[in-house]
């Protein structure tokens, strides 16, 4: 029996699944504790990965809600030596021990602002210590003031597979706006010196950025294709995760405003639809010439199922592991000191969720799922109802084990997220909803409070057909 509501509104769907129990008050250590001091009961069930944060970047681009803060060579190399105590730490626990990792992503902040010695140090550090399949993919992200040649070279020779840039926009008035300091000069030289190094140079696109109409923003998309990367990641613009100091400044003025929420979705779909007829569409957000394939951390783990597990460090990295979600400490400090002086792994929260539903809330990013996932992890009597009901709707169809979504189906993609998660994680839905609401001013369907003079600019209100 369908008992869950198919949402209306979408406030957000860039989270991290499952959600933080923050009621729960068991001590965050013995939770973590209990995972990673047992080897995995069914370490060949589902995919590994290493998240690897890197929180520094040369400049700060005003959009960006990611941890990151502007570095110094001596706060870099402090962090680094921290890094590589967890990473010996972390490798000998019974649970990593009894792991293969099929995937290691170096995000941030931005890695390239280490150097090409630390980098392939650290490369090299993760591939003794961890043990690694044949076919492991490594991404590391770079950003293109920061992406040399001599880094390039280190990178491939460690053993990295794939980089990853944001381009953001290619629009000069609007990257001067949120201060994206690289030049397009910088951008394509990234691009060319990467692919001479990589089969796969991965470039981020964001549509919807404050004073972007639907032209200006698809003739921006039209633009980054003939930057030639070999796949293009398409977001749209998140308002809701973003710092308050960059909405006040919409909100004074000092920043133009972005279009409406209507106007962004139409932007978001509309790029795609541009992407696809030049690329090859891989999942909700990534389009790739010939034969590459989506990014296996991203896709196949962190937005993968219930047995696809990811461990991250470095400070405010998250860890996903059969259901148990946890994250370190967000201060650099703390968690340098923590580990250089204390040797111990700064978890600041760790929540104990069952997560079983995971690939099914994730599935709209993907584009597809398996149906075997639900029979097999015994939630077939909650998931299959809601399948039926998308069915009808002719959002989903199915083919013996599969599931996929159709073109209607993409354009309701974060009621989907949404309509998939448990009562219980429903309900910490809800209320981060409420508790956002009240901090960004934002009404229940992500419209703006009537005393903003933004009204219905910011939310991310998605209910046209
Ligand atoms: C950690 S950053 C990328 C690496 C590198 N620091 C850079 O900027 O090139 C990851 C990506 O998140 C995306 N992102 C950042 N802020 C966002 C926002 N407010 N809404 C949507 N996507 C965002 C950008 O596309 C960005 O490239
Ligand atoms: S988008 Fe990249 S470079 Fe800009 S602040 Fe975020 S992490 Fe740093």
């Amino acid at each position: 029996m369908l008992n869950a509501a198919f949402p209306e509104n979408i406030l957000f769907e860039s989270f991290t699944f499952p959600f933080f129990d923050f009621n729960n008050k068991a001590c965050h250590k013995s939770i973590s504790e209990a995972f990673f001091s047992k080897p995995d009961p069914q370490p060949n069930n589902g995919k590994r990965g290493l998240y690897i944060h890197i929180p520094f970047c040369e400049t700060i681009c005003t959009f960006c809600p990611f941890l990151k803060t502007v570095g110094t060579e001596k706060r870099i190399k402090q962090y680094l030596e921290a890094l590589h105590k967890e990473i010996d730490l972390q490798s000998k626990s019974p649970l990593t021990l009894s792991w293969e990792i099929d995937a290691i992503y170096i995000g941030g902040g931005t890695p390239s602002v280490i150097t090409p010695a630390q980098a392939f140090e650290l490369i090299t550090s993760l591939k003794n210590k961890f043990n690694l399949t044949n076919n492991v993919e490594i991404t590391f992200e770079v950003e293109a003031k920061s992406a040399t040649q001599e880094l390039m070279s280190a990178l491939k020779s460690s053993g990295v597979t794939r980089i990853s840039f944001g381009v953001q926009t290619l629009d000069v008035n609007i990257r001067k706006h949120v201060n994206l300091t690289a030049t397009i000069e910088d951008i394509k030289n990234t691009i060319e010196m990467g692919l001479k190094y990589f089969d796969d140079v991965n470039i981020d696109m964001i549509v919807g950025f404050p004073g972007q109409t639907i032209s200006s923003a698809l003739s921006d998309i039209r633009n980054s294709i003939q930057l030639q990367a070999s796949t293009i990641s398409l977001y749209p613009m998140d308002y809701v995760t973003v710092l308050p100091k960059f909405l006040d400044k919409i909100r004074k003025g000092q920043i133009p405003e972005p279009a409406s929420v209507k106007d962004r979705w139409i932007m978001f779909h509309k790029a795609r639809e541009i992407l696809s007829s030049n690329y090859k569409t891989q999942n909700m957000y990534c389009f790739g010439i010939g034969n590459t394939s989506p990014c296996k951390y991203m896709f196949e783990i962190l937005y993968g199922g219930y047995h696809d597990q990811y461990i991250g460090l470095g400070s405010g990295a998250y860890s996903s592991i059969r259901g148990l979600i946890q994250h370190n400490t967000l201060s650099e400090r703390k968690y340098i000191d923590s580990l250089l002086e204390k040797n111990i792994i700064p978890v600041e929260n760790a929540s104990p969720g069952h997560a079983y539903e995971k690939s099914f809330v994730y599935f709209p990013k993907r584009l597809k799922a398996t149906l075997s996932e639900a029979t097999s992890l015994n939630i077939d009597s909650s998931i299959l109802p809601k399948l039926e009901y998308l069915e009808n709707l002719g959002y989903i169809e199915k083919s013996l084990d599969e599931v996929k979504l159709t073109d209607l189906g993409i354009r309701h993609y974060e009621r989907i997220m949404v309509f998939f998660l448990s009562d219980a994680q429903r309900r910490i839905y809800d209320k981060m909803c409420r508790r956002l609401e009240g901090v960004l001013g934002l009404n229940s369907d992500g419209s703006m409070l009537e005393n903003c003079s933004i009204n219905g600019r910011l939310g991310v209100k998605n209910t046209l057909s």
